[in-house]
């Protein structure tokens, strides 16, 4: 199966663009470094989602779909970004959230509500449940399921940051308008920095980078929660059913690189680092980045880049996911504010 003939809808405005950082490189002594503005993809403020949904929206439509039902973080922009994939696509979108629901919405929750969510549901956090159990949001998930067929409705279910096949045919994507972008001004890219937090985007790059730059542009993982071990597993796993589908071989020599040490205390718990990222390419470039994903994702690419890691005329391409209305959660508004 070819890329081009795998049935998506459209959702975003792509390409997105690609900007060189000239100060931000020349305030760490290199690399050059490029910046994909996937936040600026258009639709309900955008962010690396809707390339996956224009693959997992798709598939709902093809289903026969009337709905669809998501999960995530309080502050989820990917349901956020579901939610207003399904409304431009006629299809209403409910929600499950673990974590507790505020007393004032902000940031992603509010957008959620304004773009108008059919359910928005509170359910506990996972952590004191085991693998083998289900948790809560599974089990609010599968009520739902049930309780909407019974009306009549035809649930389609997105997990947490979409399938993992969604994400690479939408990152492999993406890599393919990098190269072209760079090639118009003569460069190839040495090497991607994004963030990692279900995977599926460095999946895609993986697969884009072996599928457009010979394999030779380096893909580095910034993971945002989980330990790398367990992301490097997930990304060889779902490299292997990306391939699979797509009907070529897989290749068994690739090196997956995640670094786990900029997560700090967990998933969305601001650290120094960020906070000096996200000030940094704000007040170097005045681009803005969010504090759970790309503050983080960026906190490595500047310690990196301070360790000597990259050569001072690599060409490394640094992929903003978007994520912005997390910096308008309570949470943030307070860290970014404190002394
Ligand atoms: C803004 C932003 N950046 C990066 C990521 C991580 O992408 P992935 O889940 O594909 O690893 C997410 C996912 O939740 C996100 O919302």
């Amino acid at each position: 199966m070819q890329l081009g003939a795998i049935k998506r809808v459209s959702l975003g405005l792509f390409p997105t663009p690609l900007e060189e950082l000239k100060a931000l490189s020349r305030c760490l002594g290199g690399p050059r470094i490029f910046i994909k503005r996937d936040d600026l993809n258009g639709l309900g403020l955008g962010g690396n989602k809707l390339r996956k949904l224009e693959y997992a929206m798709a598939d709902a439509l093809a289903k026969g779909a009337s709905c669809v039902i998501t999960t995530g973080a309080v502050q989820s922009n990917h349901c956020r970004l579901v939610v207003a994939a399904a409304n431009k696509l006629g299809l209403k979108a409910y929600l499950v959230l673990a974590g507790e629901e505020p007393e004032l919405a902000t940031g992603n929750l509010l957008l959620d509500k304004i773009l108008g969510a059919a359910g928005i549901y509170f359910v506990p956090k996972a952590s004191a449940y085991t693998k083998e159990e289900k948790g809560p949001v599974e089990q609010k998930v599968e009520e739902l399921e049930a309780e909407l067929r019974t009306r009549g409705e035809t649930p389609y279910y997105i997990p947490n940051g979409c399938r993992p096949l969604h994400g690479a045919l939408g990152y492999a994507v993406c890599v393919r308008e990098v190269v072209d972008q760079l090639f118009r001004l003569g460069l190839a890219p040495d090497c991607f920095v994004v963030a990692c937090g279900s995977t599926s985007t460095q999946t895609g790059l993986i697969l884009g980078s072996e599928l457009y730059c010979q394999g030779r542009a380096k893909v580095v993982g910034i993971s945002i929660s989980r330990r790398k071990d367990q992301l490097i597993e997930k990304i060889d796993r779902s490299l292997g059913e990306a391939y699979g589908f797509l009907g070529l071989e897989d290749k068994t020599d690739r090196e997956i690189i995640v670094y786990d040490e900029y997560v700090g205390e967990g998933y969305g718990l601001p650290t120094p680092a960020m906070r000096e990222a996200v000030e940094l390419v704000a007040r170097t470039e005045g681009i803005v980045l969010d504090p759970v994903y790309t503050g983080k994702a960026m906190a490595g690419l500047i310690d990196l880049a301070r360790k000597g890691y990259f050569r001072k005329e690599e060409v490394v391409v640094f992929v903003h996911t978007g994520g912005i209305p997390g910096l308008f959660s309570s949470e943030q508004m307070a860290f970014f504010q404190s002394k």
